[in-house]
């Protein structure tokens, strides 16, 4: 059976010449990279130049990376690295869980916690941010780009605002890297984090810029490697792996081929917008990523309809892969305004490098059908009422 995936800000394949880097050092050169002899060293040259290659891909300094083992684990690091009992932190409604959730954390030990919201297109409001600013505001945390609507902040704005108030700012720039170009120092961010599988390298590796001079309480205790900002033997496959994808990305942003991705994601939101009624994109209005789109399909749950296209051989999504199987509406979606039944109908289509224009038209003779007999089967479906 023929599949098409388009649900690559869950994960994304690992492009063969990611694959064809990393695969040598899981045999040939397989080193521990704090060994000083040969093997160790070929294995910490290896390291170091995918350091070189994502620090170029963020504009910083190759001190200023650490590799992790992914965004949720950059993320946690800046917030509980940062902020501590007595401290407050502003993050937003929208954040990722792997941000909230380490906020829930802080709250638990004392910190207190600002959700600045978002508009109806889902953009915080820089001015919000100021407004939440306190004397004992130690750290803001917002994101670049939102993972289910693609949404991108004005992280510029707040960076500004981080750097006049003299708190720090953390974005999680785990759905933009690779998909926009990103540059720490014109975000004016001390915190980004960003993560392998995102962007075509495999699960379990990412990184985080940590800019000169920020300290970081450590989250695991144990060997200096990372210069003692994360202990634990490098995953030099994974971070071969990620320096190249970040190779990749940039090249690919230098070229302009978001273009290309643009064009499909435009002809998709196109297409259902005007084939199919009462259906409506999620952040429209707002600048986003060029892979995503979020649209509600009103009289549908969003679940079926992924099931019911996964039958077909097309794999989306409801919204946050780390969440799926939750049946609470997308928080996401409810913070944009959506009541909650919309926002049980919406299905994420998002893209990556291997995505294809001929992929994107068997979607599309796929959805009409798929929604229309969905409907049928829904007992809140008036079709009369649809079209009016
Ligand atoms: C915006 C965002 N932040 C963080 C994460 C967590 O990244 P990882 O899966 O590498 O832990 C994700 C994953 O979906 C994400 O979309």
């Amino acid at each position: 059976m023929r599949r098409v995936y388009f649900d690559n800000h869950a994960t994304t394949p690992v492009l063969p010449e990611v694959f064809e880097a990393m695969r040598p050092y899981f045999s040939e050169h397989f080193g521990n990279a704090s060994s000083i002899h040969h093997h160790g060293q070929e294995t910490r040259a290896a390291v170091e130049r995918s350091r070189e290659s994502v620090a170029a891909l963020l504009g910083c300094r190759t001190s200023e990376i650490v590799f992790t083992s992914g965004g949720t684990e950059g993320d946690n690091l800046a917030l509980a690295g940062l902020a501590q009992a007595g401290d407050h932190v502003i993050s937003s409604t929208i954040e990722h869980h792997a941000v909230l959730n380490s906020c829930k954390r802080l709250e638990a030990v004392g910190c207190k916690v600002t959700y600045v919201p978002v508009d109806g297109r889902g953009l915080v409001d820089p001015v919000d941010v100021r407004r939440a600013l306190l004397p004992n505001t130690r750290l803001i945390s917002i994101m670049m780009a939102n993972n289910e609507t693609g949404v991108l902040q004005q992280v510029e704005e707040i960076g500004k605002i981080a750097a006049e108030a003299d708190v720090y700012f953390h974005t999680d720039a785990v759905q933009a890297a690779g998909k926009v170009p990103l540059d720490v120092k014109r975000i004016g961010c001390d915190l980004l984090s960003i993560s392998g599988h995102k962007m075509h390298a495999p699960q379990g590796v990412g990184a985080i810029y940590v800019r000169k001079g920020t300290i970081l309480q450590p989250m695991l205790y144990g060997g200096s490697h990372e210069r003692s900002r994360r202990a634990g033997t490098e995953n030099v496959p994974g971070i071969v792996a990620l320096g190249k994808a970040a190779e990749l990305a940039r090249e690919a942003l230098e070229r302009g081929d978001v273009e290309r991705t643009l064009a499909m994601r435009d002809q998709i939101e196109r297409a259902i917008i005007s084939g199919i009624d009462a259906t409506g994109i999620n952040g429209e209005g707002a600048p986003r990523v060029p892979n995503t789109t979020n649209i509600y399909f009103d009289h549908i749950e969003g679940e079926a309809l992924v099931i019911a296209l996964d039958l077909k051989g097309l794999a989306v999504s409801t919204g946050a892969a780390c969440s799926s199987g939750a049946i609470e509406p997308s928080h996401v979606l409810t913070a944009i305004g959506l009541r909650p039944e919309r926002a049980r109908a919406s299905i994420r289509f998002s893209l990556g490098k291997q995505n294809t224009p001929e992929e994107v038209q068997f979607a599309l003779n796929l959805l009409p059908q798929t929604v229309a007999r969905l409907r049928e089967l829904s007992p809140v479906y008036n079709r009369e009422a649809v079209s009016k």
